[in-house]
């Protein structure tokens, strides 16, 4: 698979990546269960498949499940960890630098490994008391030591609400920064993902395909979009169409579904480049008018 520089760090990132939180997650209802023993060895068999396949970066959390997506991880990673981009997180609300280091060390533990190559402090929205926090009330610091001591390489944050990420990209701190930027929502595309970008950041994405919520939506609202094209296909190709985006970190639970995204990927040149599209009204006007060359 293609690999794409991720900003300044020197990694090189390939633009599918798998997101860990399917392996943290129950859906009883879908027959997904990663606690049960074939639950788990189907995880791992998703990991490997998506390491065959030329998926090189891995996304996750001690959250997911308590630690049960890292510990998979850690077991799928055996023999293999030094070809892959390991990035996982560590909360910053109410942590000391104690605790956040405590959280990192107990993450190495779970993926069987002596470093990760990216931390990410894991946000949702960031007010200005958790900027405040994070920056100077010692989660940074701890991070910092980490890094000194080789046992993380690069510092990042993610965020849902990629606005309030902005003073942490200001900050010139973070190496890497995990963005929700999808089909649905497109906050980021006017201001983080440019500022990610001119900071010289590896920029991820989370909730590539929308989470299934465009999906869902759609089949309620205009059912006989999906025969025209798969609503799947269109919301990751519109996250591989912008060239601020390096890696869209994609929740997949079979082998089955690596190799649809892989193909997906994989056959999938960008006709355009997202970032250049306009989204706000003057600025569709005058595209159009020059497109008619009319300007
Ligand atoms: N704050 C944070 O740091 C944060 C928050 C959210 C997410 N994330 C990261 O982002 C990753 C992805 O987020 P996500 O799982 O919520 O959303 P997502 O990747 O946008 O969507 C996953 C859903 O898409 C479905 N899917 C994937 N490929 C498909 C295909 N080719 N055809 C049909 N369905 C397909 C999956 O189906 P199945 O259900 O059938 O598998 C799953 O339901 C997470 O795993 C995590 O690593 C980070």
């Amino acid at each position: 698979m293609e690999r794409r520089a991720f900003g300044k760090t020197g990694l090189e990132v390939s633009p599918l990546g798998l997101g860990g939180f399917p392996f943290g997650g129950r859906q009883l209802s879908a027959g997904w269960d990663p606690w049960t023993p074939e639950g788990r060895r189907t995880a791992i068999a998703t990991l490997r498949r998506a390491l065959e396949r030329g998926v090189n970066y891995l996304d996750t959390a001690p959250s997911y499940g308590d630690g049960n997506s890292e510990s998979i991880f850690g077991e799928a990673l055996q023999g293999r960890r030094d070809s892959v981009i390991l990035a996982t997180k560590c909360g910053y609300r109410n942590q000391t630098a104690e605790q956040v280091r405590e959280s990192v060390h107990a993450s190495l533990e779970r993926l069987r490994t002596d470093y990760v190559d990216v931390i990410q402090f894991h946000g949702g929205m960031y007010e200005a008391s958790d900027v405040e926090h994070v920056l100077h009330g010692g989660p940074l610091d701890a991070l910092l030591r980490l890094k000194e001591e080789g046992k993380v390489r690069f510092i990042g944050f993610t965020t849902e609400e990629p606005w309030t990420g902005r003073p942490l990209i200001a900050s010139g701190q973070f190496q890497v920064a995990q963005l929700r930027y999808n089909l649905i929502h497109q906050g980021a595309a006017l201001h983080a993902l440019n500022e990610a970008r001119n900071a010289g950041m590896g920029v991820a994405v989370m909730r590539p395909m929308t989470s299934g919520i465009f999906q869902r939506l759609i089949a309620f609202l205009a059912p006989e979009w999906q025969e025209a094209k798969d609503a799947y296909t269109v919301a990751l190709q519109f996250v591989l169409s912008d060239s601020r985006v390096h890696v869209a970190n994609v929740g997949m639970r079979s082998p089955e579904e690596v190799d649809r995204n892989v193909d997906l990927a994989e056959g999938f040149t960008a006709p355009f480049d997202v970032a250049d599209l306009p989204r706000l009204t003057a600025g569709i006007y005058r595209k159009s008018d020059e497109e008619a060359g009319l300007l």
